[in-house]
């Protein structure tokens, strides 16, 4: 029998290139590997937007379309939707009772999420009951499925490690050994900085996006932040020194590409504004299928449903399939 893996991401609206590169090519490879469950994570969206709802629609079926067209294979892998399967929220319950309050409250991703809401929202913003809760209902998440591992980012980390202690508690209380301790899988991303060096993120708009067109994707690209000390063409230029366009040469360039851009900087034979529209062209020829996927999904929204329904009801056997042992375990009526 092979390994069980799930792993969600929550619906913050189109996936960029961060996302691709650190998450879901890794997801891709690992699919092949592991009876694969990938999930939209819409609850975990209200924990801290249950106020601004007005995109949640639209961004869940973004995001399935995002991950489709990024070689998500739904023939392989069950890909659905947290609030399609109420037995996550049933076992959130279970869980919440086995759950000392200390474990959520040390939660380090917990306190950061609360920081960042605090400064964006002001002193007055409450954390809600149900954003105390995130730990727990990602622990559901993970554990509804008896998942053997969870791929993920190092951000993530904290959160398998309460996962794991939860299901070790539930074990000991209700004398079982039903649900195993889920290993982290880490993604060895390479991680891509935004267009302005820093952190690549929605909110920061130094993104680019999976459905950015082509020009799009061209023009932002010629925005990107290279050698700073460097102003004429013919000026020696320091690659290593340039914040950005390099190092997406590193990401997306062939060895030989990345070679030829190097000695050409450092020669004063290559201004940055034509090395930028070449590194353009090269990273819209990578994502050229991608995008034509994206594209089909977009034209063909009726298709993604049904891919997402077929992945709510297999998600639902499985966590049905659980739920009834647990519900035993705890002798419930
Ligand atoms: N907390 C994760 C994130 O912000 C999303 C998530 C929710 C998740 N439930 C999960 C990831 C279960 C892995 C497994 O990225």
């Amino acid at each position: 029998m092979s390994q069980l893996i799930v792993s969600g991401m929550r619906p913050t609206g189109k996936l960029h290139l961060g996302h691709y590169l650190g998450v879901i090519q890794n997801w891709v490879e690992l699919q092949h590997k592991y009876d694969s469950y990938f999930f939209v994570a819409d609850w975990h969206a209200l924990t801290t937007k249950y106020d601004k709802t007005d995109e949640l629609k639209a961004d869940v079926l973004n995001v399935a379309m995002d991950w489709l067209a990024a070689g998500i294979d739904p023939n392989i892998s069950t890909v659905y939707v947290q609030s399609y399967v109420p037995e996550i929220a049933e076992l959130n319950v279970y869980l919440g009772m086995v759950t000392p309050q200390n474990w959520v409250e040390r939660d380090p991703t917990l306190k950061d999420m609360a920081k960042i809401l605090r400064t964006k929202e002001g002193q007055n913003s409450q954390i809600s009951y149900g954003l105390m809760g995130y730990p727990v209902l990602m622990s559901a998440d993970i554990l509804m499925m008896n998942a053997d591992a969870v791929p993920v980012g190092v951000d993530q980390v904290a959160h398998i490690e309460i996962t794991r202690d939860i299901a070790r508690r539930f074990n000991n209380i209700y004398n079982t050994d039903f649900f195993h301790e889920p290993q982290p899988i880490l993604n060895h991303c390479s991680l891509i900085c935004g267009l302005d060096g820093n952190k690549m993120g929605k909110s920061f708009h130094n993104d680019i996006k999976i459905s950015d067109t082509e020009e799009v994707t061209a023009k932002k690209i010629m925005t990107a932040i290279t050698d700073r000390s460097r102003m004429r063409k013919t000026d020696l230029g320091h690659p290593d020194e340039c914040e950005v366009a390099f190092k997406y040469w590193k990401i997306f360039g062939s060895e030989d590409q990345v070679a030829t851009v190097k000695c050409e900087c450092e020669n004063g034979e290559r201004g940055c504004a034509d090395c930028k529209r070449q590194l353009g062209a090269v990273i819209n020829e990578r994502l050229s299928e991608i995008r034509e996927k994206r594209v089909y999904y977009e034209t063909h929204i009726d298709e993604v449903k049904d891919i997402l329904s077929e992945g709510n009801k297999k998600a639902r056997k499985r966590a049905s399939e659980v739920l009834a042992t647990v519900r035993d375990l705890v002798r419930m009526y």
